[in-house]
């Protein structure tokens, strides 16, 4: 899939832009604080109908406006479509599909593929287990139906059986009956994660090796209750009592995480910044080797200020490896110039380059459509 052009209209500080892309690389180079994110950001918002950063819908449009637009232009197997957002103050926000206005926003989520990578990413590692849980939640949903109604089911039981706990109800016969459809589901989502984070582990230490260039050994282990016993049914009647002093539900598969070493040590407690950093973007790519694959599109790839504090060994070895064919359009910030250069020379004329001031953005390079 391949982004052709982007316009946006008091999106965050960028007042008015129309920009051309290029089908491989796109930079955007400039000083901190300029729009280079915000229009990464635009892009996001396009695919998943809310902003990467999570702020809320009015933050997005421009301070002392009413309304915003970002419309895109996409090619997406084989087929031009254009997609348009619509923000106003005070009212819902709109998505066009060609022309047409989506009923469900979640009808839209997904179509249009798209990994980003960022600084915040480091928070995978760093972060607690619920950060964890919702990428690899993220990464299996996109491809299994089946998973995301099991979660919805487990997570509607979970809910039902905490406000059980917390109303003090004695009748063990209502616990049960929750407790079989939370075991029901656990036992799905159980399945899959162990077998998705086997061969999740599997491509993220490929890729990591491939950036890092050493012998380092990542891994990736799944935590869960589940691993020592075989029904959670059991596990939950056993835990009940304690339960209920605690007046909420301590097991289950809502507490599974996912372990993440470096040579067998804890990476949040023994990785250099730049291996943290390598951790975070060959999950990253293992992440869009998934989506690539359940997909069957190339989904773009936003690479938001991934080459500080990594050495000029790793940054080249990622320029290489999202320069091939493997990795379709990929969209990348950098506040440095050299980066750029170097990734131009890796690909060979077919990139562009703006430089970002102020919510401006101008062509250094354009795209040579010829090669
Ligand atoms: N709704 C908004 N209206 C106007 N400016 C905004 C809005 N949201 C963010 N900004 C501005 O955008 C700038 C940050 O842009 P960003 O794209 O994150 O910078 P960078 O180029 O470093 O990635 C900040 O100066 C911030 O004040
Ligand atoms: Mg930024």
């Amino acid at each position: 899939m391949i982004l052709q052009s982007l316009h946006l209209t008091n999106f965050k500080n960028i007042s008015e832009c129309s920009l051309e892309f290029s089908p491989k690389i796109n930079c955007f180079l400039g000083d901190n604080g300029v729009g280079k994110s915000n229009l990464l950001d635009a892009i996001h918002f396009l695919s998943f109908c809310k902003s990467f950063a999570g702020l809320t819908d009015p933050m997005l449009i421009k301070r002392g406006e009413d309304f915003a637009i970002a419309r895109g232009h996409y090619l997406r197997r084989d087929i031009d479509e254009e997609i348009v957002a619509g923000l106003a103050v005070g009212r819902r926000k709109s998505f066009k599909r060609s022309g047409k206005e989506y009923r469900r926003l979640s009808e839209h989520i997904g179509l249009f593929p798209l990994v980003m990578i960022a600084p915040a990413d480091i928070e995978l590692i760093n972060g607690g287990g619920e950060v964890r849980r919702r990428f690899l939640d993220m990464v299996i949903s996109q491809g299994d139906a089946r998973y995301l109604e099991a979660l919805i089911r487990y997570n509607q039981a979970l809910t039902q059986r905490n406000s059980m706990l917390r109303d003090g109800v004695a009748d063990d016969n209502l616990f049960l009956a929750v407790e079989m459809q939370m075991d029901m589901a656990a036992d799905y989502i159980h399945r899959v994660r162990a077998a998705r984070i086997d061969r999740l582990s599997e491509i993220f230490g490929r890729y990591y090796s491939a950036i890092s260039g050493t012998r380092e050994t990542p891994k990736l282990t799944y935590r869960s209750h589940l691993s020592d016993s075989d029904s959670l049914a059991v596990l939950l009647e056993t835990n009940r009592g304690r339960d209920r002093l605690l007046r909420h539900t301590s097991v289950g598969v809502h507490r599974d995480d996912i372990e993440m070493t470096l040579d067998d040590m804890p990476a949040r407690q023994t990785a250099s910044q730049g291996q943290a950093k390598t951790y975070t973007i060959a999950l990253r790519f293992a992440q869009y080797e998934f989506l690539r694959d359940v997909t069957a599109m190339s989904p773009l790839l936003l690479l938001d200020d991934i080459f500080d504090k990594l050495d000029a060994g790793r940054v080249e070895r990622i320029m290489r490896i999202v320069a091939t064919d493997t990795f379709g359009q990929i969209f990348v910030t950098d506040t440095n110039r050299r980066h750029l250069d170097e990734i131009i020379a890796l690909t060979g004329g077919s990139d562009a380059i703006w430089s970002v001031v102020d919510g401006c953005f101008t062509p250094i390079t354009r795209p040579d459509t010829q090669s």
